[in-house]
């Protein structure tokens, strides 16, 4: 299977959306990645529902909405009717992680579980099997235009293993400090979804950056 390339819209213009989401419609890319900050999980505040909602209103392509919120199951329902396809939510910030993604479920969209650089991939054991993404943060999350983790190959590594050993699915998404010198090495290593936020809008040519990930 090709990789599934999701640019992240944290790094766009915000005073001019339409024209980044017609972009990334105009590109190769697959999903787009949504960055949703509450500054209790993480040190930073993004954007909410509306702003989801408007980013729906002209995008061609799936959301892939990751919430780095605490208590995601309050929200669930909300990001699903602003437009989300993917939903995904940080292990560490549910003590029901079951749960909720049985919630997500329920609603016919695709599930995802993100985990912070040094949350174990063993923590998945119990529910990878009604996983449809895990998100493997290669950066602390919170902001954008941070150096990727280098031991985030190990952690894909032993999703992989985990995985196989499984009747599970899931797409392993890399999220964080992903570039021209990493993105091969992990499609080889085994990751399905790149997110990209700096590389592809710092860029003077996004949709040439997108292409070549695609293309990789
Ligand atoms: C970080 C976010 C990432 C971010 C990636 O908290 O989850 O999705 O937008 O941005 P880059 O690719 O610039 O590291
Ligand atoms: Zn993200």
């Amino acid at each position: 299977m090709k990789s599934i390339i999701a640019p992240s819209i944290l790094a766009a213009d915000f005073a001019n959306l339409e024209k980044e989401v017609q972009m990334i419609n105009e590109s190769q890319a697959d999903w787009i990645h949504v960055d949703v900050m509450d500054g209790v999980f993480v040190p930073n505040i993004s954007f909410g529902i509306p702003v989801v909602q408007a980013i729906h209103r002209h995008a061609a392509k799936p959301l892939d909405v990751h919430l780095m919120i605490v208590q995601p199951e309050r929200y669930i329902e909300a990001f699903h009717k602003a437009g989300a396809s993917v939903i995904s939510v940080h292990e560490e910030a549910t003590p029901h992680l079951h749960r909720v993604i049985e919630q997500i479920r329920a609603l016919g969209i695709k599930a995802g579980v993100a985990l912070n650089p040094h949350t174990q991939i063993a923590v998945l054991e119990n529910v990878i099997e009604s996983i449809d993404v895990v998100c493997l943060m290669s950066v602390n999350p919170g902001f954008g235009g941070q150096s990727f983790i280098e031991n985030t190959y190990k952690k894909v590594r032993q999703l992989k293993s985990l995985i196989a050993q499984s009747k599970s699915k899931a797409l392993i998404e890399i999220d964080g400090g992903v570039n021209q010198h990493n993105a091969k090495s992990l499609l080889e290593a085994g990751a399905d979804v790149l997110v990209a936020g700096n590389f592809v809008f710092s860029s003077v040519n996004p949709k040439g950056v997108i292409q070549q990930l695609k293309n990789l």
